[in-house]
């Protein structure tokens, strides 16, 4: 009784401490203080807890646990400080949660010298798995620079906390770079020169040139146009409107595009979201996935549109 006392006090601390306006947010990762402490690094998770037993308060999750057993606790409790390699895609796969995330595609977000599930973690370090989003508790939390807040407001400063020129992570360094090459310019591209970034001037507008459904901000997030997890193009680009675009209407009633880009044509991921006021160029063209209205449909954009452009054209 006194130890499920315990628990019971730690998850009610864990909702005190919630931020207010974020949903819910539960940390499930086992501390040395498991049972007491006295569970902590045991590995025989059945010695203790039988599987009909647990998880009558968390329905959504107690079916997929039950028929993937106890190789899958290390997913959401972590490794009980085992050392053991946590897993993820034996849930997160193309059979047992096909969407969550899309994973048909051949590039993902690799990182040198990690392997495996470990991958996921990196970025998902102690995700609650309640199948809503929270920016600040399904991201890895890394460092903000000296003097900034530690909270995300959006995806795309998760992302910036790596790719800058002069803050990056320790572990996670970009090296040998141009300093104009994106993965260590986007920061600066993305608060000063970018049209979908923060370039000062841009905000307070509104922008028209966009199709009919889509639900304007000035920012565009990195994830609307980059896939993190599964896509066949290059940079990351996302390879279907599904995968990113996420401020699209026709997204959420399952509307899809797909997108192919070979080298710089980057036309059908452009009209994903653009549609031009006036029929001038090639407006009327059809890019090739149905959809039409960018002054140019196929060919190279690369010499006009690409991050960190400042004059008449960029990104
Ligand atoms: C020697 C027994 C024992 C073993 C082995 C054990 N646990 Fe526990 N665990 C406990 C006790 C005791 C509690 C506290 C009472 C309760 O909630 O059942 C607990 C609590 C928990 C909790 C609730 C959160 C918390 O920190 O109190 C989770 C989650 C959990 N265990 C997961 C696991 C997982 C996953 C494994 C295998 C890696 C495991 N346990 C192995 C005894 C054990
Ligand atoms: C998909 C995520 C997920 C996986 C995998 C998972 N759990 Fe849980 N577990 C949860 C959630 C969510 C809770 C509820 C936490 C809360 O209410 O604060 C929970 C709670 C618990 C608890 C304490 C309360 C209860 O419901 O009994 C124990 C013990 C536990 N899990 C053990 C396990 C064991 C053992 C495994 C592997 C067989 C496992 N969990 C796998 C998400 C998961
Ligand atoms: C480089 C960082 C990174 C890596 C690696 C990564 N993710 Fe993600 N993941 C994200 C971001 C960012 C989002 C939010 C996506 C968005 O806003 O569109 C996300 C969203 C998700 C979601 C929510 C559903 C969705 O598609 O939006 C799931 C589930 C998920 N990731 C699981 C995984 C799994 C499983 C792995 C390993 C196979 C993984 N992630 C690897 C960054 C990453
Ligand atoms: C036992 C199965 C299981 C395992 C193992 C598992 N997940 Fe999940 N995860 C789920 C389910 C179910 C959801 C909710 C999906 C939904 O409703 O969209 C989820 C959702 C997520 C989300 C979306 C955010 C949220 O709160 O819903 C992320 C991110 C995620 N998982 C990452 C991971 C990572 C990283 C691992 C490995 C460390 C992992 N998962 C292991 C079942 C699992
Ligand atoms: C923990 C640090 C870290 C985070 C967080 C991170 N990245 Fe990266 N990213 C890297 C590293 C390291 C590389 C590999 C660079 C190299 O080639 O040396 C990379 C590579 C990339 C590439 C090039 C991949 C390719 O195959 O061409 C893109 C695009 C990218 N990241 C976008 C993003 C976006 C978008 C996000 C946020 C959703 C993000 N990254 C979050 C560290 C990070
Ligand atoms: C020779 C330079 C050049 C090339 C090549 C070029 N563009 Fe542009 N593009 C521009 C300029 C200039 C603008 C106007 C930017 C502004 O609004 O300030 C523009 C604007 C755009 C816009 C924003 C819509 C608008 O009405 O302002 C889109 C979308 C676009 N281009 C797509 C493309 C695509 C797709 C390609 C390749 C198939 C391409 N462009 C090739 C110069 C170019
Ligand atoms: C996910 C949706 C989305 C995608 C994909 C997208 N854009 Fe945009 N774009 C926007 C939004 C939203 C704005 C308005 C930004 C603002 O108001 O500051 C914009 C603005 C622009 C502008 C500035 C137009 C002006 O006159 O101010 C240019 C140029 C542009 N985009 C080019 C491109 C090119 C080239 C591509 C393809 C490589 C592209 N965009 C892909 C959403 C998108
Ligand atoms: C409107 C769509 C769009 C948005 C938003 C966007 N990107 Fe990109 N990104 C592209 C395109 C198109 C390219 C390829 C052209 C280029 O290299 O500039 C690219 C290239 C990159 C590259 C170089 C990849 C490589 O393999 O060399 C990185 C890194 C990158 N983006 C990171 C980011 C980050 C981080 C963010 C958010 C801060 C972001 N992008 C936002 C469209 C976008």
């Amino acid at each position: 009784m006194n130890l499920l006392f315990r628990y019971v006090a730690a998850v009610t601390v864990g909702v005190l401490l919630v931020v207010p306006g974020s949903s819910l947010a539960v940390d499930l990762i086992l501390t040395p203080e498991h049972g007491g402490g006295s569970a902590w690094e045991l590995s025989e998770c059945a010695a203790c807890h039988p599987i009909n037993f647990i998880h009558r308060k968390v329905p959504d999750i107690r079916d997929i646990v039950q028929r993937k057993g106890y190789e899958s606790c290390s997913g959401c409790h972590g490794d009980n400080g085992t050392g053991e390699q946590r897993q993820c895609r034996i849930c997160h796969n193309s059979d047992d949660l096909p969407t969550s995330p899309h994973l048909d595609g051949f590039n993902r977000h690799a990182f040198i010298g990690i392997e495996g599930d470990q991958e996921c973690v990196t970025c998902h370090q102690a995700s609650d798995m309640d199948g809503v989003f929270e920016l600040n508790r399904d991201l890895t939390q890394f460092a903000a620079p000296v003097g900034h807040t530690q909270r995300y407001f959006n995806t795309s400063e998760f992302c910036l906390r790596c790719h800058n020129r002069d803050h990056q992570i320790p572990g996670f360094e970009i090296e040998g770079k141009d300093f104009r090459d994106p993965l260590i310019a986007m920061e600066d591209n993305y608060n000063r020169v970018d049209f979908h970034g923060r370039r000062p001037g841009h905000t307070g507008r509104t922008y028209s040139g966009l199709r009919a459904d889509y639900r304007y901000p000035d920012v565009v997030e990195c994830t609307d146009c980059h896939d993190m997890h599964a896509t066949d193009n290059p940079a990351l680009l996302i390879d279907r409107q599904q995968k990113g675009a996420s401020r699209l209407f026709e997204n959420r009633s399952g509307g899809d595009r797909s997108i192919e880009i070979f080298e710089g044509e980057f036309a059908q991921l452009c009209v994903i979201c653009h549609r031009m006021e006036a029929n001038i160029e090639e407006a009327m063209l059809d890019t090739g996935n149905g959809l039409s209205g960018v002054h140019q449909s196929s060919g190279d954009c690369l010499a006009c549109h690409r991050h960190g452009l400042g004059a008449q054209s960029g990104l």
